[in-house]
């Protein structure tokens, strides 16, 4: 994997986060060299406002943060806890950070996107622009060339303005884009809906995984959650989304404290509103933004309930699920148990085995497409 980023006036040691050795999944992308190369072009004054939007791995506020004063922000925890990695591995001044739950001001001269995977958190990031952005203020997008379409462009005239692409470089291009729609359309923050037959309604912020529908995986586990096997249990729901399996759980064993974890910082918002609407307290609910169980307490757990993620963005990847079934190792009491569900070819079973010991990892059911998989810690 390429670690160093040689631009025309700096030469950058770029990393993902976590630092895996030997991985081949590199921290930026063309687009990211691309939008580097067009605001050089552009000759931007020194010092100028730029807010960057979804940045994964914080490649782009590095390169621009020793020039500018930036401000980064993002949904996901990772890519904050990879900014500051990098910012530090080039000893680059401190950028300024904000969650997708803050709000955007007008202070900025230019704003840069990569596009995010869902379209509706696009359309919300479009919304927030037009409602604070003066229209002279470049909205600058980037991506694949082949991720963006005639529907993508159709977004942004309808929610921001003005909308125009440039050509192609090494397979990415850039939209540009300004707030002069005089009557945008308007995303809503959330989408709501039944997980019938499951009791439970559900409000999901715009970056929420599977937040227009239940997740086949969350469908299934749902209908094989663990008996508490100590009274009361202390449970996690890790990569809660919108909190679906950790609610329910809570439904069904009101005496259990359950702690609800995920990355996304929408996620972990939407999992606290839901967990209020649906069992009418925060009592016994813990909320975290985090990158798997990294800040959990060993020995804290009775019962871990995961979903694992198999994407980070646009690349399918099995280090998060691995990441989060040796954190659960790690935060489970002896005699406590990782309840895991996964597509059957992934191959969590044997993963587990390796890490639990063969005695310990059970199949407890499984279906055309699903296993769910139980290990339980010596
Ligand atoms: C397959 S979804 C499951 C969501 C929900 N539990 C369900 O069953 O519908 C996986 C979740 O893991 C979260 N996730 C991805 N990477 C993570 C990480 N490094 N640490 C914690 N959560 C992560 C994603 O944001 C997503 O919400």
């Amino acid at each position: 994997m390429k670690t160093q980023l040689q631009l025309p006036d700096q030469t950058l040691r770029l990393q993902r986060y976590p630092y895996i050795e030997g991985s081949d999944l590199q921290a930026w992308s063309a687009g990211d060299e691309y939008v580097y190369r067009y605001l050089q072009e552009q000759q931007l004054d020194k010092q100028q406002r730029i807010l960057i939007l979804n940045d994964h791995f914080g490649a782009l506020s590095s390169m621009l943060a020793s020039n500018n004063q930036v401000t980064f922000m993002s949904d996901s925890k990772v890519a904050h806890l990879a900014l500051r990695q990098n910012l530090l591995l080039n000893q680059l001044p401190e950028v300024n950070c904000l969650t997708s739950i803050d709000s955007i001001n007008n202070e900025y001269d230019v704003v840069v996107m990569s596009l995010p995977k869902i379209n509706r958190m696009l359309c919300w990031q479009l919304t927030q622009l037009r409602a604070v952005l003066p229209s002279n203020i470049p909205v600058i997008a980037v991506d694949k060339a082949k991720q963006i379409h005639s529907s993508t462009l159709k977004l942004f005239e309808q929610h921001l303005g003005t909308t125009t692409t440039s050509l192609a470089y090494k397979k990415h291009r850039l939209i540009f884009s300004f707030a002069d729609n005089a009557s945008p359309k308007q995303a809503e923050e959330a989408v709501s809906w039944s997980a019938t037959p499951t009791p439970v309604e559900l409000s999901n912020l715009a970056n929420v995984y599977s937040g227009e529908k239940l997740d086949q995986g969350a469908r299934l586990l749902l209908e094989h959650l663990p008996t508490p096997s100590c009274e009361p249990c202390d449970v996690i729901d890790l990569g809660c989304g919108n909190g679906i399996i950790g609610i329910r759980y809570k439904q069904l064993n009101p005496t259990s404290s359950v702690t609800f974890v995920d990355e996304s910082y929408m996620a972990v918002e939407s999992a606290k509103r839901n967990a209020l609407s649906n069992i009418g307290t925060l009592d016994g609910c813990n909320f975290r933004v985090d990158n798997c169980l990294e800040s959990a307490p060993k020995e804290s757990a009775d019962i871990i309930l995961c979903n694992p993620p198999f994407h980070q963005q646009n690349a399918i990847t099995d280090h998060i699920a691995q990441q989060m079934f040796e954190d659960a190792k790690n935060t489970l009491r002896s005699k406590g148990t990782l309840r895991v569900i996964g597509n059957r070819h992934l191959g969590y079973f044997a993963a587990l085995v390796k890490l639990f010991g063969r005695e310990q990892v059970s199949l407890v059911t499984q279906n055309r497409k699903f296993v769910i998989i139980d290990a339980t810690k010596r």
